[in-house]
């Protein structure tokens, strides 16, 4: 059975993660999307609340199972047994920091742990998690930038912040 980890903040997940979600969903018979659990990042949504909402978003994909993890990507592929992490690119900037990332993996994994990178859609190349929070957090809308689902939360999260 070919697994793959799609690992990220998704704080919150947008529709260019539900892009790369569906496009990796057709590659492999089980995709595990893992939320980084890392409280360093001060994240606007908790780990548990990025889950709920990948697992709203997502619950028409079949093969998909929706984890949290914590401390080294390697450590967790070793730990649920997947060697291809997926991870999507937007630009050339992403490239450089995602090549750093994935040759890191590959060195510290021993070779366990290989990165297959899939290009965004063009339609989603300019959106951000960190985009879209900025907007929210104007009142600004990002209808085009998230599943409606995901809007009402972080509208409801920037109210509860700015007051
Ligand atoms: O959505 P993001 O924030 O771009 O995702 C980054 C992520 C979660 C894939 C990356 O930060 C990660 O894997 N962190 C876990 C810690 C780790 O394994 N670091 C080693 C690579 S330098």
């Amino acid at each position: 059975m070919k697994k793959a980890i799609y690992p990220g903040s998704f704080d919150p997940v947008t529709y260019g993660h539900l892009d790369v979600i569906h496009r990796a969903s057709t590659m492999f018979d089980e995709l595990v999307v893992s939320v980084l659990n890392n409280k360093a990042k001060s994240p606007l949504f908790s780990a548990e609340e990025r889950v709920k909402m990948l697992q709203e978003v997502t619950k028409d994909i079949g093969n998909i199972k929706i984890t949290s993890f914590s401390g080294l990507l390697i450590d967790y592929a070793k730990e649920i047994d997947v060697h291809i992490a997926i991870r999507g690119l937007r630009a050339i900037t992403d490239f450089e920091y995602e090549l750093q990332i994935a040759q890191t993996n590959r060195k510290l994994s021993g070779g366990e742990l290989d990165t297959v990178f899939l290009t965004t859609s063009l339609e989603y190349a300019y959106l951000s998690s960190s985009s879209v929070k900025e907007i929210a957090s104007f009142g600004g809308d990002v209808s085009q930038c998230v599943p409606p689902f995901v809007m009402e939360k972080i509208y409801k999260r920037c109210q509860e912040i700015n007051g």
